[in-house]
């Protein structure tokens, strides 16, 4: 039987969602407020869900320890009070959108996951628009 284990985490970061080949007002056009040059912060919500099997011997899906660790090393430290568009490599040239972003998330995770779990993220970008994705 397959549970899912999920871990909360937070953070602070600023992005432009422009591209650097339209004009500054095909950009205003599409992107609103977000084109914004002088960027803009959002406070994310993230959620990181693992599902697998209960390992017989711990009771664990899981070490929610090495999940909250894996999240902050592998996450929160590259995003947390960063300018995602100048400051994360993945960005420089993908447009820092919370679908990309989480596309970015579960990249960076998933290689430290036991195989056979599976991993999805949710993002919040505000309390109340958020995105999802697994494979
Ligand atoms: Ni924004």
């Amino acid at each position: 039987m397959k549970v899912t284990v999920s871990r909360k985490a937070h953070f602070n970061a600023a992005h432009r969602l422009y591209r650097k080949d339209w004009t500054d007002i095909k950009n205003n056009e599409i992107f609103g407020k977000c084109a914004n040059p002088h960027y803009h912060g959002h406070n994310y919500e993230l959620i990181v869900h693992v599902k697998g099997e209960i390992d017989p011997i711990t009771g664990y899906v899981m070490d929610m320890k090495v999940l909250k660790d894996l999240i902050k090393d592998e996450v929160e430290h590259r995003m947390d009070h960063k300018n995602l568009n100048e400051e994360v490599e993945e960005f420089s040239d993908l447009i820092p959108t919370a679908e990309n972003i989480v596309i970015v998330i579960y990249n960076w995770l998933k290689p430290h996951l036991a195989k056979g779990h599976e991993l999805t993220i949710t993002l919040y970008e505000t309390p109340r628009n958020y995105v999802t994705f697994s494979k």
